[in-house]
C-alpha cells in the first residue's frame, strides 16, 4: 500500500499501529533501504497486545515487493496477486524530490513522477482499487502571495519537480471527475517533515550528502558529513532574521495525517459530503508555525551539543522566503494535528543519527 522515502516507513508505522491494516509495500529502494521495513515491522510486533488475535498478528507482516512504479508489468503483477478489489486503497509516496536536480534532468522527473503515477492509476482502475492518498508538496505554491498558505492559493511551481506535483494532482482530479461515483482521492501537501521515530529504529537516510537542512546538520554533528561549515543560502530575505522560513513538522505527525486521509476515503466518512464534482481534496500538512534557518541551527545546537559554524553564501536557486502552512482545513476536516515541537523533532533526529551513524548501511 505504500512506497519509498523515510516518510514511507513512518506511514507504515502509523498504519500498523492501528492493527487494522495489512500493508503491501512496493518500492524500488532507490532512496530507501529494505532494513527500514523489517525494523518498522519489528515495532509493530513489539506493539502487539499480550494475546493478539490472528488479524492483529497478520497486521505486523508487510508484504514486500521490490519493483519500480515505472515498470507497469511488475506493478500489475502485484495487483494481480490480490485480485480485483483485493487492495482497499493506495498511499502513493514514491517520487524523485530534489528541486535543483529536477531542473537538470526534467525528463527523468516527468517520467518518474508523472508517467509512473498515470500507470499506477490505470492499474488501480483495472483492479477496482479506487481510493488514493497522494503525497504532494508545499512546493506547488511556488512563491505564495499569502502567509500562512491556505489550500485555495493558486498553484504555480518554480521547478520541474513542483510541476510534476501539480500535474499529478490535476490528473487525479480529472480522474475523480470522470468517474465521481468510483474514485475518492486526497492529495497531501507536505511542508517540511523532520525528526524520526523516538526508538531510533527508523529515520531518514538520504543517499549521499543530504541536501535538506536538518539531515545535513545531524550528519555534520555526527561526523558523517565532514563539512566544517554550514552554508546558509542567503540572509537577505524579508523574514525575521533574513534567512528562509519553513514549516517543520514531526514525521510521525505527518504520518498520522496519512492515516486520517486514508480513513477519510472510506464510504462512512463525510469528508466529501460537500463535493458536488469530483471527490478529490487537497490538504496542507504543516504545523502552521514558521522557523528560520538560523533558528533551526540553534535548535540543533541545543539537541546535539555541536557548535555549528555558519557561513552565509548567496541564495539557492528556487528557494522562496517563507513557506508556512495554514493547516486549519486539515484540522477541521480530517482531525489532523501536528503537536510535536521543534525540540522533539531535533531530539528524535539526533537519536536516530547517533544510533545509526551510517544510516541503514551500517545494519
Ligand atoms: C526542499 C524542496 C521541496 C522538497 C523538500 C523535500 C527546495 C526549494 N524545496 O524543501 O520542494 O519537497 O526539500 O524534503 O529545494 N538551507 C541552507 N543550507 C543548506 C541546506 C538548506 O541554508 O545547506 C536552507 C534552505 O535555503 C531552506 C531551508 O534551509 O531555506 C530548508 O531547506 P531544505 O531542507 O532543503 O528544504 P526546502 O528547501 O524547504
Amino acid at each position: 500500500m505504500t512506497l519509498t522515502l523515510a516518510e514511507g516507513s513512518h506511514v507504515i508505522y502509523a498504519l500498523q499501529k492501528t492493527r487494522r491494516y495489512k500493508v503491501i509495500s512496493i518500492d524500488n529502494y532507490h532512496n530507501s533501504h529494505p532494513a527500514a521495513l523489517s525494523r518498522v515491522a519489528q515495532l509493530a510486533k513489539d506493539n502487539l497486545p499480550p494475546n493478539p488475535a490472528e488479524f492483529e498478528k497478520e497486521s505486523t507482516v508487510i508484504d514486500e515487493y521490490k519493483c519500480d512504479l515505472t515498470n507497469s508489468d511488475e506493478v500489475r503483477a502485484v495487483f494481480e496477486k490480490y485480485g480485483k478489489g483485493g487492495i482497499w486503497g493506495v498511499i502513493h509516496i514514491a517520487a524523485h524530490k530534489a528541486v535543483g536536480e529536477s531542473s537538470e534532468i526534467p525528463l527523468t522527473y516527468y517520467f518518474n513522477n508523472v508517467v509512473a503515477t498515470i500507470s499506477l492509476l490505470q492499474i488501480m482502475s483495472d483492479y477496482d482499487c479506487t481510493r488514493l492518498v497522494y503525497s504532494s508538496s508545499a512546493t506547488v505554491y511556488g512563491t505564495p502571495p499569502e502567509i500562512p498558505i491556505p489550500e485555495t492559493t493558486r498553484l504555480r511551481a518554480d521547478s520541474p519537480y513542483g510541476t510534476t506535483k501539480i500535474m499529478c494532482e490535476q490528473i487525479i482530479e480529472d480522474l475523480c471527475h470522470s468517474e465521481p461515483k468510483r474514485w475518492r482521492a486526497i492529495s497531501l501537501r507536505y511542508f517540511n517533515p523532520a525528526g524520526a521515530h523516538p526508538s531510533g529504529l527508523i529515520g531518514e537516510d538520504p543517499r549521499g550528502r543530504p541536501g535538506n537542512l536538518l539531515p545535513l546538520l545531524a550528519q555534520m554533528a555526527g561526523g558523517r558529513v565532514k563539512d566544517p561549515v554550514l552554508k546558509v543560502f542567503g540572509n537577505d530575505y524579508p523574514t525575521i532574521d533574513g534567512t528562509c522560513v519553513r514549516d517543520y513538522l514531526h514525521v510521525l505527525d505527518l504520518a498520522s495525517g496519512h492515516l486520517l486521509a486514508l480513513e477519510a476515503l472510506s464510504p462512512d466518512s463525510n469528508v466529501f459530503d460537500d463535493c458536488e464534482g469530483p471527490r478529490h481534496k487537497a490538504y496542507n500538512l504543516g504545523k502552521g508555525k514558521g522557523t528560520s534557518v538560523l533558528q533551526i541551527v540553534e535548535a540543533m545546537r541545543k539537541a546535539t551539543g555541536y557548535n555549528f559554524k555558519c557561513e552565509v553564501i548567496g541564495r539557492r536557486r528556487g528557494d522562496v522566503p517563507d513557506l508556512t502552512a495554514d493547516p486549519s482545513l486539515a484540522e477541521r476536516e480530517l482531525g489532523f494535528r501536528a503537536p510535536q515541537d521543534l525540540e522533539t523533532m531535533c531530539r528524535d533526529l539526533w537519536n536516530w543519527q547517533t544510533k545509526n551513524p551510517q544510516g541503514y548501511a551500517g545494519v
